[in-house]
């Protein structure tokens, strides 16, 4: 396994992801340890985009609990009835939140956090995890994020 990543110099999102999403499979495709693989991509996505928090919370009985990410220190748990990450949870689906003080509810591990989306994957027909990015610019997330966070948890999905 390369235990380094190439990246285009651009900042160019979409260019960023078409060359990092391949190299998040190579990544976790000889590993099998969950830890492991949601650890390295946490890191992926923090070193590919420069994003200033990445970070996985999983479902474990009735909350939220931190799982591998990159970034500041944060939140342990997180009650399904709070923050965009218990809104994704229980709507089961992708919530992108240009002004996160905008979004009622939203929880502040960091005041840097200016924007943020939080992804579902899912086993079984259940939310298994959520991914939740944030990002320390206002309105950061595009299309172009949303479509490739989706296929970076559909990749997820194939691990849990
Ligand atoms: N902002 C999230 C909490 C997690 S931290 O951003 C890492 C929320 O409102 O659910």
């Amino acid at each position: 396994m390369a235990e380094t990543l190439s990246l285009p110099r651009t900042a160019d999102r979409a260019l960023l992801y078409q060359s990092l999403i391949p190299q998040i499979r190579t990544l976790v495709a000889d590993e099998t340890d969950l830890t492991a693989n949601l650890a390295n991509i946490a890191a992926a996505l923090k070193q590919g985009l420069g994003f200033f928090w990445v970070g996985f919370y999983l479902v474990k009985a009735d909350q939220l609990v931190l799982g591998p990410f990159q970034g500041p220190v944060a939140c342990t748990r997180i009650a399904f009835n709070r923050g965009v990450c218990g809104a994704c949870y229980t709507q089961r689906k992708v919530i992108r939140v240009p002004d996160v003080e905008q979004f009622p509810g939203h929880i502040a591990c960091s005041s840097e956090a200016k924007s943020e989306i939080v992804l579902p994957a899912f086993k079984n027909g259940d939310v298994f995890l959520v991914l939740d990015v944030d990002s320390d610019r206002l309105n950061d997330f595009s299309e172009v994020d949303e479509q490739a966070l989706r296929e970076v948890m559909r990749l997820t999905e194939e691990l849990i």
